[in-house]
């Protein structure tokens, strides 16, 4: 018999076995990777003593998964958004001391949406209550940025986004890019977000039912914020009387993040807006970290 280069497969030293197998050259990183994900796996493979029926499942789960996925659907993102694996990559990721949290940009953010005056009224198909929302973009020390971008996106008042409902919504309805003026100051007018489910009709869905858990995300206007020489913030803001910030499908949600909505009934402020009462006003800034 030819001399044995690497050792038989046994359950004791199955994971051993297979990461031994990689070759000389394999670059470091995808080494390091490599080894922890079989690591990983052999471990959960013993410590839930999988049948192979449980593992054919699990295979038809992922394939499943693919075949969900089209130009417009993501459900590998889905899947990691609702074990949160994208929260977890963004924190371990995000460390801009003093800078506004990032939370998940989720799947429905486009490129290139439109530039507006400050003041422009985002809401295009005219429902939900209406909200104005003004603020500033400041560094960690408190300075005001001048011509920072305050990129904003958010579902309508039925709880979808202008691409879910192409030809039902006006396109770029509630999306609009803000620049900061000489103070730092930006502002819009858009209407209060309200919750909203995410895709459950594919395999990500199946797995929170699964698992006894709902679909919803509590109720947030989206904003990537961008200036020359800092660090980009991809984050939401939530309004406090959301009843599913606690079981946000996505744990989205970090208490910074939750804003003063206020509700106002006056008259005189709903009309040089061009609202109707009762009407929502959030102040709210964001801090930028300089890139380093
Ligand atoms: C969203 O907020 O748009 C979103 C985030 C993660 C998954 C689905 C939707
Ligand atoms: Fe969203």
């Amino acid at each position: 018999m030819q001399q044995q280069r690497y050792p038989f497969f046994a359950e004791e030293t199955s994971a051993d076995v297979v990461i031994a197998r990689m070759g000389p050259e394999v670059d470091p990183r995808v080494r390091e990777i490599m080894t922890s994900v079989i690591r990983h796996l052999h471990a959960f493979v013993k410590e839930t003593r999988l049948t192979q029926e449980e593992w054919m499942t699990a295979i038809q789960f992922l394939t499943a998964t693919g075949h969900k996925c089209t130009d417009w659907r993501q459900e590998f993102i889905l899947l990691s958004d609702t074990l949160g694996v994208s929260m977890l990559v963004d924190t371990i990721n995000s460390d801009h001391s003093g800078a506004t949290e990032n939370t998940v940009l989720g799947p429905f953010y486009v490129q290139n949406p439109p530039r507006y005056e400050n003041g422009h009224n985002i809401c295009l198909d005219g429902k939900g209550q209406p909200m104005v929302v003004r603020g500033r973009v400041l560094d960690t020390d408190g300075r005001a940025i001048v011509g920072a971008e305050v990129d904003a996106w958010q579902t309508n008042e039925d709880g979808f986004y202008d691409v879910q409902q192409k030809g039902v919504q006006p396109d770029m309805n509630l999306r609009g890019v803000f620049t900061t003026n000489a103070n730092g100051e930006y502002w819009f007018r858009s209407a209060k977000p309200r919750w909203y489910p995410i895709p459950g009709d594919g395999p990500a869905g199946d797995m929170l039912t699964a698992m006894g858990r709902g679909t919803i995300r509590a109720a947030h206007v989206h904003f990537i914020v961008r200036a020359k020489g800092y660090e980009d913030v991809v984050t939401h803001v939530f309004p406090p009387d959301c009843p599913y910030l606690d079981i946000d499908a996505v744990f989205g949600v970090k208490q910074s993040l939750i804003g003063d909505f206020r509700r106002s009934d006056d008259e005189a402020e709903a009309e040089r807006l061009g609202f109707k009462t009762p009407f929502w006003k959030l102040d709210w800034d964001f801090a930028l970290a300089r890139k380093r």
